[in-house]
């Protein structure tokens, strides 16, 4: 089996720990207090799911998984470690707007519950998916928030995000197969279906920022759409098995 570059990914998480200039959170708020309260409570969300519960891998069998060589174990700690900054980077803009840190919402309650009883594969999954609409949601946000400090954020998160996305992507593509119909079927429902749960519950502030439902679902099919695309194009560079039935074995090479 192909297994992914580990030292290339060590070396990644390192080197971006360089070069993050902190946001300028003292610069004057000049955003409509209208506006404000519909950004506060997305913002105050997000710092608790981002990285802000439980940020590590929580299914049943998790901890095999991590620990089933030292460089799984250190990607994935590197990796939370960089999921725990993003809710420290939220902290900082709710605070910045006069928020509070939640510390629980139905939503997130939800999705941990979710990640405890399925397998560590899955989980997988469902981060990555997670990953993918929220990178749409940081896009649209970034494009449309007059607050340059919150721009700035944005920017340190989808610059994170992006290496996750691509981690992913090598960790799959580094499975026996190639991803078939059925895997493929499943990923666009799945994803639609984190889109959606997204939307339900940060439209809203996107809207008042002056984003747009279709501007927001936009990203997110260009974000699973490159995703699929090029996870095909590296699955298809380790072997000549195209679109087998089988789901690809996600978790099983990092
Ligand atoms: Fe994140
Ligand atoms: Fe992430």
């Amino acid at each position: 089996m192909k297994r992914i570059d580990a030292a290339k990914w060590i070396r990644h998480f390192l080197a971006n720990r360089r070069k993050r200039p902190e946001p300028d959170w003292e610069l004057p708020i000049t955003l409509a207090p209208p506006v404000v309260r519909k950004l506060l409570p997305s913002l105050e969300q997000f710092q608790l799911g981002d990285g802000g519960g439980p940020a590590s891998l929580i299914a049943r069998d998790a901890e095999a998984y991590r620990n089933s060589s030292e460089e799984t174990r250190t990607i994935v700690d590197l990796w939370f470690a960089e999921e725990r900054e993003h809710s420290r980077l939220l902290g900082q803009a709710v605070r910045r707007f006069n928020g509070k840190r939640i510390e629980s919402h139905w939503s997130f309650t939800a999705f941990c519950a979710c990640r405890r009883v399925i397998g560590v594969a899955a989980e997988l999954q469902i981060l990555l998916l997670t990953e993918l609409v929220s990178t749409a949601y940081y896009r649209v946000l970034r494009r449309h928030v007059d607050d340059a400090a919150v721009k700035q954020m944005c920017c340190l998160i989808l610059r994170d995000e992006a290496g996750h996305v691509a981690f992913h992507r090598d960790r799959l593509a580094a499975a026996e197969a190639v991803p078939g119909v059925i895997w493929l079927l499943q990923f666009w429902v799945c994803g639609y279906a984190a889109a959606t749960m997204l939307w339900a519950n940060h439209g809203p502030c996107l809207c008042a920022v002056g984003g747009s439902r279709a501007e927001y679902y936009h990203e997110v099919r260009f974000e699973i759409s490159r995703f699929v695309r090029r996870l095909l194009r590296n699955s298809m560079g380790s072997t000549r098995n195209v679109f087998p039935t089988s789901p690809i074995a996600a978790g099983q090479s990092a």
